[in-house]
C-alpha cells in the first residue's frame, strides 16, 4: 500500500482522477455525497466547525476515507494542495488541481474549507529557495501570489472557502523571528505585507496567524528552552514537555500575542489566531486560559491542526485513554470560549497522519479515528462534548 502511494504521489492529480472514474464510477468527488455521520450531526448542533485536514491522493484513491471525510466534519482544510510548492511549483505557473476537488468534495457535502497556507518557510518551490531575490521582487512574488491563490477560490468557491492560514509558523520557540526566506529577504513587515495582500485580494475573507504552540511541544528545529537558553541536547523527535497554560510565560506566545497588537496598531485586517495543538504530551493546556488575549483584541481563535500522537507499537488502549483526554480538553477549550468556533484534526483517520514519517517512525496514532476507519475513544469524547453544547432547538 505504502508503495502504491508513493508511487501515485508522482503522478498528476488530473491522471489520477481520470484513472479513478475509468474503475470507479463514484469517484468524482464533485458528485461525491455522503450522509451526515453522529460527529458531524453533534458539531452541527453545537454550531461548532469540527474539521479534518485532507490529502489528495487519499481522497481519490481510499472510499473508506472518503466515505469518513464526507460524513464526519463539516468542514476540511488541505493538508498540502495549496502550499506554495505544489500550487506554484514555478514562477507563473499555478496549479489548482487538487485544492479545487478538495473545495469541489466539500462544496458537494455542504461543508466549508478552511485555507492553508500562503506564506510559510516549509513547501517551498526551489525557485523561491534558490532564488536570488531583491526586497522589492519578494515583495512582488508574495504579492502575486497571494493575488492569484486567493483570487482563484474568490471567483470559484466564496460559498465553500471562509477562512485562511495567511502565514505559517514566522516565529521561533524563544519568541524571535523564525529565519525564513521571508524573513531575510523582506524583513519584519513580509506578515503585515502577507495579510495585507490577503485583505485587498480577499476582503471578506477571514485572516488567520497559524503556528504550533511551544508550550508542550518542541518540534525538531526548537532547540531552547522556555528561559530562552538552548536545550542543544534534547532528542531529536520530541522535546521538552512542559504544560504551560499562561502565555506571558511562554516566549512564543508572547511573541504572537505582540504580533497581534502590532498589526491591529497598523490597521491591518487579522481575524483570528491558529492555535495548531499538535499536542505530543499527556498532558494538555489549558487553552482557554493559554489564549485569553485573543478576545479582548477583537480577535478570534481556533485549534486548526489538533492531533495527538502513541509511540509507535500495537494499537495502544491505556494511550487512546489519554488520547481522549486530551482531545476532549483542548476541545473544551475551544467550545467555552466565545472566541473560538473551529476545531480541526490534523487528518482523517490514523492511515495518513503526518507523524510516522516526521519523528522516524516514533509516534504514530494521532487522531480520532483508527486504522479501521472507526471512532477511537477521542471520537467519543467529542462526540459526548459536542451533545454537552448542543444549541437548544437546534
Ligand atoms: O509530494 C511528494 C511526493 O512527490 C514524494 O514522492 C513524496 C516522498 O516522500 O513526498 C511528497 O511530499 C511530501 C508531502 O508531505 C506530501 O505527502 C513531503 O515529503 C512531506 O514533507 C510533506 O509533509 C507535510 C508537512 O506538513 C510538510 O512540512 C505533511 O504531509 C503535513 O501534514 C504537514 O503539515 C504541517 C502543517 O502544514 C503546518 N503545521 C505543522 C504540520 C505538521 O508538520
Amino acid at each position: 500500500m505504502k508503495g502504491l502511494l508513493l508511487h501515485l504521489a508522482s503522478v498528476s492529480v488530473m491522471a489520477l482522477l481520470v484513472a479513478c472514474s475509468n474503475s470507479d464510477p463514484v469517484n468524482t468527488l464533485s458528485t461525491s455525497k455522503f450522509e451526515a455521520g453522529p460527529l458531524r450531526t453533534a458539531a452541527d448542533r453545537a454550531q461548532i466547525r469540527w474539521g479534518a485536514a485532507v490529502s489528495v491522493n487519499p481522497l481519490l484513491m481510499d472510499a473508506q476515507y472518503r466515505q469518513l471525510a464526507g460524513s464526519e466534519f463539516n468542514t476540511l482544510t488541505p493538508e498540502n494542495a495549496l502550499k506554495f510548492g505544489i500550487v506554484h511549483p514555478e514562477p507563473g505557473v499555478y496549479d489548482f488541481s487538487g485544492g479545487d476537488l478538495i473545495a469541489d468534495f466539500a462544496r458537494a457535502n455542504g461543508m466549508k474549507m478552511r485555507g492553508h497556507t500562503l506564506i510559510w518557510h516549509q513547501q517551498l518551490p526551489e525557485w523561491i529557495n534558490n532564488g536570488q531575490f531583491t526586497r522589492d521582487e519578494l515583495i512582488a512574488i508574495m504579492r502575486e501570489h497571494i493575488y492569484t491563490v486567493l483570487g482563484h477560490y474568490r471567483e470559484r468557491y466564496a460559498d465553500v472557502v471562509i477562512e485562511w492560514d495567511v502565514v505559517n509558523e514566522a516565529i521561533a520557540a524563544d519568541g524571535s523571528r523564525r529565519d525564513t526566506v521571508w524573513q531575510r529577504v523582506i524583513g519584519d513587515d513580509y506578515i503585515a505585507l502577507a495579510f495585507q495582500f490577503a485583505h485587498e485580494a480577499w476582503p471578506e475573507l477571514a485572516l488567520y496567524y497559524n503556528d504550533f504552540e511551544d508550550n508542550q511541544f518542541m518540534l525538531l528545529d526548537s532547540t531552547f528552552n522556555l528561559d530562552g537558553t538552548p536545550a542543544l541536547d534534547r532528542p531529536k523527535g520530541i522535546g521538552a514537555s512542559v504544560l504551560l497554560s499562561d502565555c506571558s510565560l511562554i516566549p512564543k506566545c508572547a511573541a504572537m500575542r505582540s504580533l497581534a497588537e502590532e498589526l491591529l496598531a497598523q490597521g491591518i485586517a487579522l481575524s483570528g489566531i491558529g492555535f495548531q495543538a499538535h499536542i505530543a504530551s499527556a498532558a494538555s493546556a489549558d487553552y482557554a486560559k493559554l489564549t485569553e488575549w485573543v478576545e479582548p483584541l477583537g480577535l478570534k481563535w481556533a485549534l486548526t491542526e489538533l492531533d495527538t500522537p502513541c509511540p509507535v507499537g500495537p494499537l495502544d488502549a491505556a494511550c487512546f485513554a489519554v488520547q481522549a483526554n486530551t482531545f476532549s480538553a483542548a476541545a473544551r477549550g475551544c467550545l467555552e470560549s466565545p472566541a473560538c468556533d473551529t476545531i480541526v484534526q490534523w487528518g482523517v483517520n490514523d492511515t495518513y497522519s503526518w507523524w510516522p514519517g516526521f519523528t522516524f517512525d516514533l509516534f504514530e496514532d494521532a487522531l480520532a479515528f483508527g486504522r479501521d476507519y472507526q471512532p477511537k475513544p477521542a471520537a467519543d469524547a467529542l462526540l459526548a462534548l459536542f451533545h454537552q453544547h448542543a444549541i437548544p432547538g437546534d
